[in-house]
């Protein structure tokens, strides 16, 4: 069968790179794509944007495409599930409503109080003045998040009154994230450490992923801004097989139930971004109604079952039948970004030594990479390429990733350098 993956990213890249080594798929085509599936086996890049909805359907019907696979947030909060279950193809994601799960943080925190699912207390603001009042009775640490979709630009974790009253101004005052910040959540901070935690939905069952933890700051040590992910590997430590039982019976379960029971059913990749408390309590930062980036690329290395297989049992309501398989090795993938990432970012420029022949088991997976009109690998977004690899060990692994970081050249890009390190300092 044909298999359609919509997105561009590291995690399209893996995610694509997996379905084409399924013994059922013929073919993968991925809308947009990149640079990098230029030369993947059996994958081939449609030029139709993620989220043309509408040219999304006509290339499906057009290639006979038996299966589609949503990799990013956008197509999912435009409801591109809604219109494919419509049309009556198949297509792995969950619908509009209940990909306000992440669509609307607002959303997915009362949801998370209703049902009793632990997360920091919050309120909800649209004004300004409530909103600095709350934040001056609350006190500091404290966390601002935008409602709507802001690309990991919406949340600012402020450690000062002052911090925390200008994040509150440009937000509801200045209106400068537009529509997604004309709302906040102002949550308590958390402490202990974080884990991606995501598993395969039906609408009823989850059958769970390994654990993972992403890099979100720019910097070495956990410092600069936030950005999309600059890094991550599988699986994470902090997630023992006793946290994985409470997460499963206190966090995914009860949300997959909520949801169905107020109409939503998820069917598709449930991410919780979870806070592990110093005793063991695990708490939710975030949902995503799909998998991460970067934690994907080395997850799905790691991945020895047949994914279409999965998808295809999840899209029947089966998931209970369910098994994944997993390398018992761990892998870790680090990010190399443009300049200029997460803020302004520069494109255009030539990216060399990708060509270098690389030890199995590693894995360059592109992200923002296009071909210019003479043929050239450039880029053209603020994470240009997530290199993976697996190893006996996690400081193997990482060897393994930074060597092939090493052969690439791109003007300004830069990376973090201690991807790994909660994991390997324990
Ligand atoms: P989010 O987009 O909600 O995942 O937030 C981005 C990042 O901000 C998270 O990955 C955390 O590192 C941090 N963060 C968000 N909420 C909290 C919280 N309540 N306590 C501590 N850190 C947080
Ligand atoms: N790496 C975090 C995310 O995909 O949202």
């Amino acid at each position: 069968m044909k298999v359609l993956v919509i997105g561009s990213g590291g995690r399209e890249h893996a995610l694509a790179w997996k379905l084409a080594q399924s013994p059922a798929v013929e073919e993968v085509l991925v809308a947009p794509g990149n640079a990098g599936l230029m030369h993947e086996a059996c994958v081939r890049n449609a030029p139709v944007a993620a989220t043309d909805i509408e040219g999304l359907l006509q290339l499906v019907r057009r290639e006979q495409v038996a299966l589609t696979v949503v990799g990013p947030e956008a197509p999912l909060a435009l409801g591109v599930v809604n219109a494919f279950r419509t049309a009556g193809l198949r297509c792995f994601g969950p619908t509009r409503e209940a990909a306000q799960i992440e669509s609307s943080k607002a959303f997915a925190k009362d949801f998370l109080r209703d049902h009793r699912i632990p997360t920091a207390d919050y309120a909800v603001f649209s004004e300004l003045a409530p909103a600095l009042a709350y934040v001056r009775k609350r006190g500091t640490p404290i966390v601002i998040k935008a409602d709507g979709l802001a690309s990991g630009k919406g949340v600012v974790v402020a450690t000062s009154q002052a911090e925390a009253e200008a994040a509150l101004h440009n937000m509801l005052g200045n209106g400068s994230l537009g529509e997604a910040g004309a709302r906040v959540v102002v949550e308590d901070f958390l402490e202990g450490e974080e884990v991606s935690f995501m598993a395969l939905c039906d609408g009823k069952h989850a059958l769970p992923l390994a654990s993972s933890q992403d890099h979100k700051r720019r910097d070495d040590g956990d410092r600069g801004p936030n950005t999309g992910g600059m890094g991550a590997y599988s699986p994470a430590p902090v997630m023992t097989a006793s946290v994985e039982a409470q997460v499963m019976s206190r966090i995914i379960r009860p949300t997959l139930a909520g949801l169905a029971e107020a109409g939503m059913p998820f069917t598709g990749f449930l991410y919780a971004g979870l806070m592990v408390s110093p005793d063991g309590t695990a708490r939710v930062v975030e949902f995503n109604a799909r998998l991460g980036d970067p934690e994907t690329q080395p997850l799905l290395l790691r991945l020895d079952s047949d994914l279409v297989q999965l998808i295809e049992l999840a899209l029947d309501g089966r998931l209970d039948e369910g098994h994944v398989a997993w390398d018992p090795r761990p892998a870790l993938g680090v990010v190399l970004a443009a300049h200029g990432y997460p803020a302004e970012v520069r494109t255009g420029d030539e990216i060399s030594g990708l060509d270098f022949p690389l030890p199995p088991d590693v894995k360059l997976f592109h992200a923002g990479t296009c071909l210019s009109e003479d043929g050239r690998i450039v880029s053209c977004g603020g994470r240009v390429l997530t290199a993976c690899a697996l190893g006996e060990t996690l400081s193997v692994a990482r060897e393994a990733a930074y060597a092939a970081l090493s052969h690439v050249r791109l003007d300004g890009s830069f990376c973090r350098h201690d991807i790994g390190f909660r994991a390997l300092h324990r």
